[in-house]
């Protein structure tokens, strides 16, 4: 899926306030995950990865580092050889969790080789749960096929999604969600044994964050010497793997970046199941730069313009979208054009990625607002695209069996359920609300979770980090923190001053918790990560090269980067003229 490398998902958390076998500081663990185990790089699957560039190979793994008895799996692993004079290698994680690092490599290798240069291999894999290769993978399955998942779940909120017209104004939608509070809780509940039982149940435990990190040092020993430093970029989830390694290990650290950063810290309390919102504040300020965009491009650059339209129309002619859309489904429970549908397409990839605005508010929503006003709805190109988004939602494609990998990797991270951790599907629901009440009236009722499939984007219930509370299993080992470890080398600590889903606030505080192991850099523009400006920041760029290839970081934590003019997000307007003309109010 187009610039997948970055999008992965919303996603997160968690630490532990129980564990039930806490990580203790940087125990010399390494010892013992320099396996003998080795990688014979060579072609990789032409059905997985297009790139003839790209070398592929598999990595042995004790599926637990502190017990050989557990059997072993292995990592499918991809790279980009260096260019020039090799000094090392650099790993790069791209989120989720749950997002394939190979597909991500494939997708966009280009822009990691730009930034990090001739002078390293350029190393990601598909970590356990993740991807066909890899063991476990990726098809951590609770069902045994899509009829027992649909009858299963056959006529709740987990099929239909939440459709509320837009922000729960209307009691009645409200009602209607609470209404499922007690089913729900019990079928989440339910399917966490049926995970456990199911034939990969085995593998639940062995999932995990903690293991990963065990993983990225056992690769870093066979791959560039017992106990050399490790270097590796973290994006958006990819940046918990990152807290936890550097923290876990903070002799290791060799040239290190997180981008797009989840503070480790909010759910590590038992409340973490509902810390969601902590991810959204700057959610509906994307929104505001995508309709300022598009207000200052005009008519001739943003089709959804009218001639001396502000960003407040724009915003109305979204709202009229999305009212045209619930009353097309209220007259027809069938019309494919639902507006949690129109949603989605708004969340992701448009609010993620700001290169796709222009193609989303020139192309894809005019395009539903015409089929919407025209009596033959459902003949059109849009129409036809979302009609295939809804049946998948009402019954999954027979050709793709459900995968709660996502969920086993969040919530075997998550703080364990204990008596005093008594989250109900109730509190679920309220924080929903509440949520897009109070903190993103635009995107929190559509707390997707973004697999590789666009057909599984649709789903705007269910959330991955919902199902923690009832999920029956944790991973053998997590860390619980504290994540203000002295680092062997300063880190430099990337986020966005408008970034949907790692809001600023999450650098900031990491990097406020390493102190003087860390440089707090922020990149003044919108979307998921520094990279959603598509290389087009220069002082980005130059402080990734300067790092990487002299070890200078910037000082002090006021760093602030802009996005170049060139990266034009509608037809002449660059990211400074937006945020100069942002409304303050009324969105
Ligand atoms: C880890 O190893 C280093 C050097 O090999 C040693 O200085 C340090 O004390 C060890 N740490 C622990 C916790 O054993
Ligand atoms: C990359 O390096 C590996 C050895 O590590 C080699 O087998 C492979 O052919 C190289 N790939 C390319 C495209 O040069
Ligand atoms: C790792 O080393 C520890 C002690 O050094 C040992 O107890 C443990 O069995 C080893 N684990 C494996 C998987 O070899
Ligand atoms: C916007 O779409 C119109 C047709 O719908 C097209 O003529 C125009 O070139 C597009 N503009 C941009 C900037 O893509
Ligand atoms: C915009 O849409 C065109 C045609 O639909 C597509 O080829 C192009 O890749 C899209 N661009 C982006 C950035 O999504
Ligand atoms: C809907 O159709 C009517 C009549 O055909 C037209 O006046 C109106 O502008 C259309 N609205 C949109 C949003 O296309
Ligand atoms: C629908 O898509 C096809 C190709 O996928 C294209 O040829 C056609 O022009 C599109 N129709 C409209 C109305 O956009
Ligand atoms: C859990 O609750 C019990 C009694 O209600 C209390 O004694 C205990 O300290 C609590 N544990 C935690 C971790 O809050
Ligand atoms: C609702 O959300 C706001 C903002 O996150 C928070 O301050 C408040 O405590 C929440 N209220 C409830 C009842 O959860
Ligand atoms: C809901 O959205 C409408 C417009 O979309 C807005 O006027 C209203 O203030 C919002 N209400 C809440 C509670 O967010
Ligand atoms: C790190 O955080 C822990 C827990 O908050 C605290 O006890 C400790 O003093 C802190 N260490 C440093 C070096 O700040
Ligand atoms: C960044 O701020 C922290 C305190 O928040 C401070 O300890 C650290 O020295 C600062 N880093 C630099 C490079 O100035």
């Amino acid at each position: 899926m187009l610039l997948s490398f970055f999008t992965s998902s919303s996603l997160f958390f968690s630490s532990a306030h129980v564990s039930v076998r806490p990580i203790v500081g940087s125990s010399n663990i390494t010892g013992n995950t320099t396996n003998t185990s080795s990688i014979q790089w060579g072609p990789c699957d032409p059905s997985l990865v297009a790139d003839p560039s790209l070398t592929c190979g598999f990595f042995e793994i004790p599926l637990d580092y502190h017990d050989s008895s557990a059997g072993k799996g292995r990592l499918a692993v991809i790279k980009a050889n260096a260019t020039g004079d090799r000094r090392g290698t650099f790993f790069v994680n791209p989120g989720g969790p749950g997002v394939s690092g190979l597909q991500a490599l494939d997708e966009t290798s280009e822009l990691p080789r730009a930034q990090v240069g001739g002078g390293y291999d350029i190393v990601s894999w598909d970590p356990r749960g993740v991807g066909t290769l890899t063991i476990p993978a990726g098809n951590m399955a609770c069902f045994e096929d899509d009829v027992e998942y649909n009858a299963f779940w056959q006529g709740t909120v987990e099929l239909s999604g939440i459709d509320a017209t837009g922000n729960f104004t209307d009691p009645s939608e409200t009602d209607a969600l609470l209404a499922q509070a007690d089913v729900m809780q019990q079928k989440y509940s339910e399917l966490g044994v049926r995970c456990q039982q199911h034939s990969s149940g085995r593998y639940l435990k062995y999932m995990g964050t903690a293991a990963t990190v065990r993983d990225l040092l056992a690769l870093t020993d066979a791959l560039d010497g017992s106990g050399a430093p490790v270097n590796y970029l973290g994006l958006s989830y990819g940046t918990i793997i990152g807290s936890w390694l550097i923290n876990l290990f903070p002799e290791r650290v060799g040239r290190v970046i997180i981008d797009g950063v989840v503070d480790p810290n909010v759910f590590h309390t038992p409340a973490g199941f509902l810390g969601w919102p902590a991810q959204l504040p700057n959610t509906d300020d994307v929104y505001k730069g995508l309709v300022t965009g598009c207000a200052l491009a005009g008519p001739d650059g943003c089709a959804l313009a009218s001639t001396g339209d502000g960003p407040l129309d724009i915003n109305d002619h979204i709202q009229d979208i999305f009212n045209a859309a619930h009353s097309a489904e209220a007259a027809n429970a069938s019309s494919p054009i639902t507006p949690g549908i129109v949603r989605t397409q708004l969340f992701w990839p448009a609010i993620y990625v700001p290169s796709t605005w222009s193609n989303l508010t020139n192309e894809t929503l005019p395009q539903v607002a015409q089929q919407l006003n025209s009596t033959s709805l459902g003949t059109g190109n849009v129409t036809k695209r979302f009609d295939l988004m809804r049946r998948s939602l009402m019954k999954r494609a027979e050709t793709s069996s459900v995968s709660y990998t996502t969920q086993a990797i969040l919530c075997g991270d998550a703080p364990d359920r204990t008596a005093n951790n008594t989250v109900t599907m109730k509190d679920v629901f309220d924080t929903v609300i509440n949520t897009t009440h109070n903190v993103s009236h635009m995107c929190t009722c559509l707390p997707l979770h973004l697999e590789s499939s666009p057909l599984t984007v649709g789903a705007i219930w269910p959330h991955p980090v919902y199902y923690c509370a009832f999920w029956p299993e944790r991973a053998i080992e997590r860390h619980m923190g504290p994540f203000n470890k002295t680092l062997a080398s300063r880190i430099p600590v990337i986020g966005n001053t408008y970034d949907p889903i790692t809001p600023f606030v999450g650098a900031k505080t990491v990097a406020e918790g390493l102190g003087d192991s860390a440089t707090l850099v922020r990149m003044n523009g919108f979307g998921h990560t520094s990279q959603a400006a598509a290389g087009q920041s220069a002082c980005i760029n130059n402080i990734m090269r300067a790092y990487l290839v002299n070890n200078a970081l910037p000082e002090g934590n006021d760093t602030v980067c802009e996005v170049d003019d060139s990266f034009e997000l509608y037809p002449g307007v660059s990211t400074s003229q937006i945020l100069a003309n942002m409304p303050n109010t009324g969105i």
